[in-house]
């Protein structure tokens, strides 16, 4: 019998080759100035070539304004354009297909850069993890915005990539909008959920002006936001809902959109994504100090994770508000399997996927269409190709230590769980494998 993870994947314009995609996952390989380099021509070929059907790229920004941190490859201007080309030439060796995601993180960033101290929003409330301050768009910089999106589809296109994504997720700019939690205008674009997702609506339509109706196109959703699970922001509004996020999605699907992608929580990181079975909060009390300058709590926090007792306390409060670690893998799979029943194009689903069996059954029982991943990836990039040579879980999977998740902040993205190592030694030699070949070879 034909193995169900091996089957192709038809969206209306695009087919992939099996139900593994790579999840998106940003590392700050690029220049300062958002031109791109070799090594994310590198960290990008290392899935291709082990067997995922496709990759949905990292966090790319549309706008300088959107920028979450500083050297992260953007889609701002032409300029931009051929570096794609090169990204999607190289994972298209590999029979691999290359979405790319159209960021803007509004008021969530890390570290905000040299030009935008002031971040856009739907609101001008700070974000109240690390307190970003921001603006309130008006509705020119709106519109500007969607055509910025649009815009970005369309090099995106130019470049030969085969699709984009709507970085509608996580809790940045397209989430501050769709968030009842978070949007409290009282323009055309807040109060009803309808004038909520009219942002998201328009720079689909804007997308499909723009790109035409054959070009893929799918949207990244929190599906159900947690606004208000960390104890310490019991205060604020819980957000969106899954009954919420299934009228968007219908509408979304409506308006042009080929797929949905399935996540959670109203903020990046959150407690449940990515679900973590630990806080590395030693090493986030190392590298926070890059964000420090910048948020009005940034020092505060940076205080409080270095403290003996209190950087305890913050990791269990995180841990609390998160997911069990034996519920990690599939964790949005009720959730996707909601949206799945409401619309009429397949659904992806994130989070802690790593055993064909468990990817295998959420297929076969119509819970979604196909699974993304990311930190199993990172940390078997052959994952696709152990699950081809009839392996259900790798010897050695990822622990979901989130280590990866902090260290990006300030060293290159890779797996830093020494457990899965036989010496630092091979972990480091593994992290910095990314820089081989070295630009210019
Ligand atoms: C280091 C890191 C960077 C990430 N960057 C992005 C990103 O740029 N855009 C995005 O939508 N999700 C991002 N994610 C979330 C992942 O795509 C994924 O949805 C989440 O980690 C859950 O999947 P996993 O359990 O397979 O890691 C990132 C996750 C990690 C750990
Ligand atoms: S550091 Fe490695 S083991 Fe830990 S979550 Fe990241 S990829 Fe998984």
């Amino acid at each position: 019998m034909p193995d169900v993870l091996f089957e192709p994947l038809r969206f209306r314009n695009l087919t992939i080759k099996n139900r593994v995609l790579r999840s998106n996952i940003s590392g700050r390989f690029d220049n300062y100035d958002g031109s791109g380099t070799q090594a994310r021509i590198n960290w990008e070929t290392k899935f291709a070539r082990g067997g995922v059907g496709a990759i949905v790229s990292s966090y790319v920004p549309v706008q300088l304004h959107g920028r979450i941190m500083p050297n992260y490859a953007t889609i701002d201007c032409d300029e931009r354009t051929p570096f794609w080309k090169k990204v999607g030439e190289a994972v298209h060796q590999y029979d691999c297909k290359y979405i790319l995601q159209l960021s803007h993180g509004g008021r969530q960033r890390d570290i905000p850069g040299v030009e935008f101290p002031v971040g856009q929003s739907s609101t001008s409330k700070a974000d109240p993890l690390h307190g970003f301050e921001c603006k309130a768009m008006s509705e020119a910089e709106i519109k500007d915005t969607v055509n910025a999106f649009a815009e970005g589809a369309r090099r995106a296109r130019e470049a030969g990539l085969d699709g984009v994504e709507l970085h509608g997720a996580n809790g940045y700019l397209i989430t501050q909008f769709l968030s009842s939690a978070i949007n409290d205008r009282t323009d055309q674009y807040g109060g009803s959920l309808e004038n909520r997702a009219r942002f998201v609506i328009e720079i689909v339509q804007a997308i499909r002006k723009k790109v035409g109706d054959d070009f893929h196109l799918q949207m990244k959703i929190s599906a159900v936001e947690h606004n208000n699970d960390l104890a310490f922001l019991k205060f604020e509004g819980a957000g969106n809902t899954i009954d919420d996020s299934v009228q968007v999605c219908q509408w979304l699907v409506k308006a042009g959109v080929d797929a949905i992608h399935v996540s959670s929580g109203s903020a990046f990181p959150h407690p449940k994504n990515p679900a973590g079975s630990d806080l590395p909060v030693d090493v986030l009390g190392q590298v926070y100090e890059q964000l420090a300058s910048s948020g009005t709590h940034t020092l505060r926090n940076l205080l409080f994770f270095r403290g003996a007792v209190t950087g305890p306390v913050f990791k269990h409060l995180w841990l609390d508000a998160g997911v069990p670690a034996d519920q990690i893998e599939g964790f949005n799979l009720p959730d996707a399997r909601r949206i799945k029943q409401a619309v009429n194009v397949p659904v992806l689903c994130t989070g802690g996927f790593q055993t064909a069996s468990v990817i295998r059954g959420a297929v076969t029982r119509g819970d979604c269409d196909g699974v993304t991943i990311a930190r199993p990836l990172v940390a078997n990039n052959d994952l696709v190709k152990q699950f081809q040579a009839g392996k259900d879980r790798p010897d050695k999977p990822c622990t979901y230590c989130n280590k990866c998740l902090v260290h990006v902040v300030e060293h290159p993205l890779g797996c830093y769980e020494e457990s899965r190592f036989s010496s630092r030694e091979e972990m480091l030699a593994q992290v910095m494998s990314v820089f081989s070949p070295p630009p210019f070879a």
